[in-house]
């Protein structure tokens, strides 16, 4: 019985070493072909009304005023797999729109699929600069639909630009007679006018100096293959670097590195990957290795300026897909990306010559996705800024690994820790400018196998700072400041019921914690916080090697907070495709509104949300 389960785990298991009847590991069921919404069976949904899946997020800050829209691309993504990004000419705002200046530009990507296919990750670029990285959600026979709206106004510059550009899209998507799913896809932008007010009172847009406005110039630091119109590199290895070569403008004040990761394959679920030492003593040769750490590591003609220690975002399929259906994982829609404040280089590279930036990933196994962009400042009174390297420290990274097990039990502890400091000044027709940029992360990760590797359990928590202070000519220090909280919780237990019946159970806690503030001489300008978690418990109910039964339930509990001005509030539980309750606060509560804030209610096209989130 164990060993034809086996076959059906796709050999995932090295029989002829050892017939242990499984190994509970995320990689492990997401191989399974009857893995996929379209096969589970369903109870309770017999209407045959497409199924509306979402991610929780606060809803976009937007003007009062009317929109205007793009439809700017309408693809039906079928055997895609392996071809060129679709593409779509891109000619900025609408013609017929009355304003010229938006406060707010919005992509909205809606779809829709019917039949069975798989989670697929997507990309979509403009001119090369990537704006959004995404998963698809998963199709029943019924059909799905979703829509993931994001706010790009940080890609003003491109996304206003009085050119044709090029929009492309690659979804890679197989089709065949088992995997019938096609994605229907519409992209459309969304341009929001300034309120009369706002520029009658001077408050144009991106008139502002560095922090407050958006980047001037955003160029693609992404793959050229096939089209020249982005994708992102693979790096398939520890070990492989990717390259990209680009030239900045010689009167640039200001840089800012946006890094998009993605990680699949046998990288999916790299938080719960084994050591090595383990499979190796267990003659385990078919589950992906290398332990549970990585991060990817950026670098500036060979020198490190910083790294991403990534949250762990679950795509629609990870698991039991009856968890994240209808409500997504956290960050699975719109995968976050990480900046990295370049400035101090400047003087490195603002010498009109060609520099390269690389990517690799500690650890990587095949494979993971990175590109970037990088925005810049232009100093709009000079033709050329100077700039110098101050202090620049890159201590290798901190490592350390306890393995401790006994035939196929054990524990792993594995902790890590790194730290990037840069100082630069620059000089501008602003002045003359020091920046410091910090970055300090610290990881833990302990990993138990048990019950003969029946079960795994894994608690792993990454701490990830950004700090940035700018001191001004005036001595004036700007202080800008994130700290991200990934905490994940892991619990999957796989138990033999005999006669050919199998449970799998996985228990789960997704968490992503982000504080944010912002400060000028030592005075609060902005703060905000953000708590989003989603606990899950799904069930898988396997018998004679098939699936024959699933169950899920989530509970999301997501509460934001921006200078006791902005607050949004939801407690969201879904189970088997039904929500079960669903709680909306918008607006905060008086003891918020008691909180004040030093920024008073100004400016709300240069506040802390827009302008600082470029760092
Ligand atoms: C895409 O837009 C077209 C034209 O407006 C519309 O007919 C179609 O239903 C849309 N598809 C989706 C997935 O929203
Ligand atoms: C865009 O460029 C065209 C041709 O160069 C020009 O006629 C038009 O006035 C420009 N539009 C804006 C809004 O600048
Ligand atoms: C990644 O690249 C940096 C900079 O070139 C290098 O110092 C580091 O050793 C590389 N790491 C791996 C795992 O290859
Ligand atoms: C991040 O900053 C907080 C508050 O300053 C500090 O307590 C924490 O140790 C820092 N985390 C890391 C990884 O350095
Ligand atoms: C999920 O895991 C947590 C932490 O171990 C545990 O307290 C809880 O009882 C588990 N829930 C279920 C239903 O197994
Ligand atoms: C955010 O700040 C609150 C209050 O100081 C603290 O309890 C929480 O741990 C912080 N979160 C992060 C992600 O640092
Ligand atoms: C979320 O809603 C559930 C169901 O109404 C309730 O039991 C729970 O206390 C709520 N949680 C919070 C933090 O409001």
């Amino acid at each position: 019985m164990a060993s034809s389960l086996i076959t059906l785990l796709l050999s995932l298991l090295f029989l002829h070493h050892h017939s242990l009847s499984s190994i509970a590991n995320p990689h492990k069921l997401h191989k399974l072909k009857p893995h996929l919404l379209s096969h589970l069976p369903r109870s309770k949904h017999s209407d045959h009304k497409p199924t509306e899946f979402f991610e929780v997020s606060k809803p976009i800050k937007l003007p009062n005023t009317k929109p205007c829209s793009n439809l700017v691309l309408t693809h039906d993504f079928a055997f895609t797999y392996g071809q060129p990004p679709v593409l779509a000419s891109f000619h900025g705002p609408p013609p017929h729109c009355p304003s010229t200046q938006f406060s707010r530009i919005v992509l909205e990507w809606r779809a829709t699929c019917r039949g069975t296919q798989f989670d697929r990750i997507f990309g979509v670029w403009l001119g090369g600069v990537e704006l959004l990285r995404s998963c698809t959600a998963e199709p029943t026979s019924s059909g799905i639909v979703w829509t993931v709206e994001k706010d790009v106004t940080r890609y003003y510059s491109i996304l206003t630009r009085n050119q044709t550009q090029k929009l492309s899209v690659y979804l890679g998507n197989v089709v065949d007679s088992t995997y019938t799913g096609v994605y229907h896809v519409n992209v459309s932008f969304h341009f929001y006018p300034v309120e009369k007010e706002k520029i009658l009172k001077g408050f144009g847009v991106n008139s502002g100096f560095g922090f407050n406005s958006w980047a001037d110039l955003v160029l693609p630091i992404s793959r050229n293959l096939p089209l020249n119109d982005g994708l992102w590199f693979e790096i398939r290895k520890s070990g492989e670097i990717q390259l990209k070569e680009f030239e900045i403008p010689r009167n640039t004040y200001r840089a800012v590195l946006e890094v998009y990761v993605s990680f699949h394959e046998n990288d999916e679920f790299w938080y719960s990957n084994l050591p090595n030492d383990y499979l190796a003593e267990n003659g385990i040769t078919d589950m992906p290795g290398n332990g549970p750490f990585r991060e990817v590591v950026v670098s500036l003609d060979g020198k490190v300026v910083g790294a991403v220690w990534p949250f762990t975002v679950i795509y629609t399929g990870g698991m039991n897909p009856l968890l994240w259906a209808p409500i997504s994982g956290i960050g699975s829609f719109d995968l976050p990306s990480y900046d990295i404040e370049i400035t101090p280089f400047l003087g490195k590279i603002l010498d009109g010559k060609i520099h390269k930036f690389g990517f690799n990933v500690t650890n990587a196994l095949n494979v993971w996705f990175v590109d970037a962009n990088l925005h810049l400042w232009l100093d709009k009174h000079s033709t050329k800024t100077e700039g110098k390297l101050l202090k620049h420290v890159s201590p290798p990274l901190v490592f350390s690994e306890v393995s401790n097990f006994k035939g196929l039990n054990g524990e792993f502890t594995t902790n890590a820790n790194r730290k990037v400091l840069s100082i630069g000044w620059v000089k501008s027709s602003f002045g003359s400018f020091v920046t410091h940029s910090l970055q300090e992360f610290s990881y833990s990760n302990s990993l138990v196998m048990d019950n003969d590797a029946n079960t795994q359990i894994i608690d792993q928590k990454i701490h990830f700072n950004d700090t940035v202070y700018v001191k001004t000519p005036f001595l004036d220090v700007h202080t800008i400041k994130s700290e991200k909280k990934f905490p994940l919780f892991l619990y999957l237990d796989y138990f033999d019921q005999g006669n050919g019946h199998y449970l799998y159970v996985t228990n789960l806690t997704l968490r992503f914690d982000e504080n944010r503030s912002s400060k000028l001489a030592g005075c609060e300008l902005s703060k905000s916080s953000l708590k989003n978690t989603q606990d899950g418990l799904g069930y898988l109910f396997i018998e004679n090697n098939h699936i024959v039964g699933a169950s899920a339930s989530t509970q999301q509990l997501y509460s934001y907070k921006e200078d006791g001005k902005f607050c949004y509030f939801r407690n969201v539980s879904s189970s088997d495709y039904d929500i079960v309750y669903d709680e909306v606060k918008n607006g905060c509560s008086q003891r918020e509104l008691d909180f004040p804030s030093a920024f008073g209610s100004g400016n709300q096209i240069f506040s802390h949300s827009k302008g600082f989130s470029s760092i």
